[in-house]
This record gives structure tokens, sequence and C-alpha cells, in this order.
């Protein structure tokens, strides 16, 4: 047998990558991480999970304080923005987690081979002017921003951005436009409107959110405007033009029709994201690419190239930090020799604005088209904690097979949906009907409730309702 460097050699340290790495130490593997970036830990703790939610966390203090929700518990303050203070702390967040994992590196033995890897052949790459050898190299390269043809964005000048450039603004927008109405813009759009930016969001379908449940996302689209979000659905953006520091943002509707100019201060684009495969060198090995640009896999995370693996954002699925952490675990205990399974029909999503919007399974759209189902809606209105605590909007809907009881989908609006949502996963996971969430005991007072409820609700059973 060849002798090589490396049982396993991951390429890229996000949460795929540097987890498949840290899995395949601990399993006995001789591991190495190749990683281009400063710091470990990918999109997410560089520019993307973490330091979105260390904004959208502040923000949403400042916001409470500001439009009259802590008044209202008797709490009077009239708060000053620092923003210098809110984006140090982002920066500590980034800074503490992303040495976290070098630490997690040294600890579990994992070799990072600082720089980025290209393909010489299927067992060799070339980091840094070095060549490295491993029985098993694993592609976990992640996404980059989608470009929108025509808009050039640039992070460095402000105005017109992406997703890394939203976080980095030293300076509150008056006016900020959003293109695209996804994950990215209503999270860094609530962000900049909680500091006091007029946000308008212009989004080419039309509904917020695609993906998600349609319940779900019309009622996003009546919550953000609530909170004083401006909605241009069914919209295309058609040009962009800088001049001294500020931006023209030309539109017109989805379907053909006059034009609009939208002035702003910056311009966010969140289109979407695109796997990373440039410069991997992926023709020295004779991988191709699908139509999407993604690396395909079989159910073991295996490319068509023997001893050449990937997960992550770079092959097909939702874009999240979890879905590629759980490849990761489960592609290192593939290529160990045991079994690693990631159930792709069980993925949680969760939208961390207020209140947060998450959902696992399949909508109720996906879910008629597969069979006959049965659906419960219970509003947090009537949940004893959340209207305590003045949260008044979002409901728990329930979506069940309606000849098994089977739960096929279950999908939040609450402040805490994205918590909550793990205990559907689970259930999901462990094959439940809405009878078995229905007659497990949950606290009380707490917003979890409004699951067992929803689920008693497909029987036809709530009871504050
Ligand atoms: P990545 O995290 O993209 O990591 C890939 C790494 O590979 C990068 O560090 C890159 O430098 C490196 N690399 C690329 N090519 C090479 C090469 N040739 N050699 C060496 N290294 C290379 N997901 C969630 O689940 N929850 C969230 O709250 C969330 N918030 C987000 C907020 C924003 C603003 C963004 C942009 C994304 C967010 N995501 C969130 C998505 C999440 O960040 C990604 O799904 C996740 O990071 C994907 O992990 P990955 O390991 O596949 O790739
Ligand atoms: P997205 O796919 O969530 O949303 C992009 C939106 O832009 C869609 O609604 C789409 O219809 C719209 N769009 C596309 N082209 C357009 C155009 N020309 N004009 C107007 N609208 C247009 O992508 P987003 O927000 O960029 O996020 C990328 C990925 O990052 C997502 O897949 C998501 O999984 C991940 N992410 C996850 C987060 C989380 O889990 N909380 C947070 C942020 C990102």
């Amino acid at each position: 047998m060849a002798d090589y460097d490396y049982d396993l050699l991951v390429i890229g340290a996000g949460p795929g990558g540097y987890v498949a790495a840290i899995r395949g130490a601990q399993l006995g593997l001789k591991t190495a991480c190749a990683e281009g970036r400063e710091t470990l830990g990918g999109t997410c703790l560089n520019v993307g999970c973490i330091p979105s939610k260390a904004l959208l966390h502040a923000s949403e203090y400042f916001d409470a304080a500001k439009n009259g929700a802590m008044a209202s518990m008797g709490i009077k303050v009239t708060p000053e923005l620092d923003l210098d203070t809110m984006q140090g702390q982002r920066k500590d967040a980034v800074q503490g987690l992303t040495g976290g994992i070098e630490f997690l590196f040294k600890k579990n033995k994992v070799d990072w081979l600082k720089g980025y890897a290209t393909f010489k052949d299927a067992h060799t790459v070339e980091v840094n002017g070095e060549t490295k050898t491993a029985k098993n190299i694993v592609i976990a390269t992640g996404s980059s921003v989608t470009p929108l043809p025509g808009v050039t964005v640039d992070n460095a000048g402000g105005v017109v951005v992406d997703s890394t450039g939203a976080l980095e603004l030293t300076k509150v927008p008056g006016k900020m436009v959003v293109i695209g109405g996804g994950v990215i813009g209503l999270e860094l759009g609530s962000v900049w409107r909680r500091l006091g930016a007029e946000v308008t969001v212009v989004e080419y379908l039309d509904q917020l959110l695609p993906g998600m449940d349609m319940d779900v996302r019309k009622e996003a689209g009546k919550i953000f405007k609530k909170q004083g979000m401006a909605l241009k659905l069914k919209t295309k953006v058609t040009g962009v033009e800088v001049t001294g520091g500020a931006a023209k943002v030309t539109v017109e509707p989805a379907a053909g029709g006059d034009a609009e100019v939208l002035d702003a201060d910056v311009v966010l684009v969140a289109i979407g994201r695109k796997p990373n495969t440039d410069g991997l060198g992926l023709d020295k090995i004779g991988l191709e690419l699908n139509a999407r640009g993604q690396i395909e896999t079989d159910h073991d995370f295996g490319t068509k190239v023997d001893g050449v693996w990937a997960i992550g954002d770079v092959i097909p699925g939702p874009m999240l930090a979890h879905k590629a952490e759980d490849e990761g675990i489960a592609v290192a205990e593939n290529i160990a020799g045991l079994t690693g399974i990631v159930n792709h029909d069980v993925i949680p999503g969760v939208v961390y604005t207020q209140p947060e919007f998450a959902g696992v399974g399949l909508t109720e759209e996906a879910a008629k088209e597969r069979g006959k189902v049965k659906t419960s809606k219970f509003p947090m209105l009537a949940n004893s904690r959340a209207k305590t605590n003045h949260e008044p909007d979002g409901f728990v809907k329930v979506i069940a097979d309606a000849e098994t009881d089977r739960v096929l989908g279950v999908w939040c609006i609450a402040s805490v949906a994205g918590t909550m949502i793990a205990q559907a996963a689970q259930a999901m996971e462990f094959g439940a009907t809405s009878e078995d969430i229905a007659y497990t005991c949950h606290a009380h007072p707490t917003h979890s409730e409004a699951i067992k409820e929803a689920a008693m609700g497909i029987s036809g059973k709530p009871i504050h309702i």
C-alpha cells in the first residue's frame, strides 16, 4: 500500500471541514486540514453565523429599548448607540471562537496546513508550495456570495456590499436597499433597521424566505412590514449606480413595467451563495460539477473519484452550518470504517430575526404532493408564556400524514423558534406521530407548549383555543 503523509486531509476549515478533521483525529486517523483564511472556522465563524448573531443579539436589545418594548414592562431607558463597542463585541466573539478551533486542532493533533489547497492527483495536494499526500481527501471548501450581474460589490467602499461588508459597516446607513428577501437580507436588514436605517427589501419572488412553508412566508411579510421594513416583492433590480458615497438602485416589476429609482446609502446584495470550487484543480482528478456547480456525492459522501469525499455547502442540500457539521462527522466516520449517516429529511432551518422563523421537514405544499395530510396551527398569542412576555406574533404549525399521523413537518414563528424547533427535529428523527408529541409532558409556562398544542390540534383537541 502507498505510504501517505496523512490518512485524512480535509480542504477547508469551516464547520464541515474542521468537524471532519477533529472527528477523524478522534478516531485515530493521522489528520491535516488545509485552510487559506487567516483564522479557522470558515464562513460560519468568521463572516457568517457567529458575527451576524452577535449583531442581531445586540441590536435586539437596542430595538427593545428604543421601540417601547422595555418601557411597557416598566423599564424606562433612552438608548444611545455606541456602534464601535457593538462592533467590538462582534469581533471579540469571532476571535474567541476561531481561536477555540485552533485550540481544538492542537488538542486533537490536527495539522493546520496554512494556505489554499490544489489537487495534483486524487491523493496529492499542493498547499503554499508544499506537496502533501493523503489516503483520503475531503473537499469542504464551502461557498461564497453569488454575484448579481452588472452590480459590483465593493465591501471596502461600503456602498454596495455583500453580507461580509454589511457586517462591517462603521456607520448606520440612512437608507439601505437590500437585494434579496432571503435569510441574509432579512437578518442583516433587521440589524440595520433596528439601529436606525430605513430599509427597503427588493425580492424577485412574490413572498420572502423561499423554501419555507407558505403560511410562514406570508406571515413573515406581514411581520417585517409591521416592524418598519419596506418590501418590494415581485420586483427586480435592473441597475445600481454609485456616485459620491451613495447609490441609485433602479428596480422594476419582475413581470415588466415602469422602472423606479431608489436612493440608498448602502446596498446589500444577498441573492444566494455558490459553491467554492475555483482553483481546486478538480480537472486534475477528473471530478465534474453538476449543473448548479456543486460536487455530487453518494450517501456516504464519497465522490466519483476513489479516496475523494465532499461535504457542506459545496455539495447539494441546504447551505447550513449544522448540516455541514453533521456531514463532517459522518464522512470522518465512514473514512474510519464506521457507518456515518445524515438524515437529510430532518435538517432544521432558522432565521434569527425577532421573532425567529424556524422549520423542519416538509412544507405543507411539499407534503401534499406526496399524499393526504392533516395540519394544525396554534397561535403564539394563545401561549401563556409568549403572551406574558409581550410576544404576540407567530404560530406553530404541525403537518402530519393523514393516515399514519406521522409528523412530516413543523414550522414555528416565535421569539425562541430556533430553540423550539430542536424538539420537533428530535421527534421526527424518532418517527413521532402528532399524538406522541401531544401526549409528551411539556414544562409550563414555556413557548414549547405551543408545539404540543399544535400537535393536539391535529386530532382537533387543543386546550387553549
Ligand atoms: P465554509 O464555512 O464556507 O468554509 C469553507 C472554508 O474553506 C473557508 O474558510 C475557505 O476559506 C476554505 N477554502 C476554500 N477553498 C479552499 C482551498 N482550496 N484550500 C483551503 N481552504 C479553502 N448557517 C447556519 O446554519 N446558521 C446561521 O445562522 C448562518 N448564518 C449565516 C450568516 C451569513 C452572513 C452567511 C454568509 C452564512 C450563514 N450561514 C448560517 C451559512 C453557513 O455559514 C454555511 O452553511 C457554513 O459555513 C458552511 O460550512 P462549510 O464548512 O461547508 O463551508
Ligand atoms: P437565500 O437563497 O436565502 O435568499 C436569496 C433571495 O434573493 C431569494 O429570496 C431570491 O428569490 C432572491 N433573489 C435572487 N435573485 C434576485 C434578484 N436578482 N433580485 C431580487 N431578489 C433576488 O440567500 P441568502 O440570503 O443570500 O443566503 C445564502 C445562504 O446562506 C442561504 O442558503 C442560507 O442557507 C445561508 N444562511 C443561513 C442563515 C441561517 O441559517 N440563519 C443566515 C444567513 C445565511
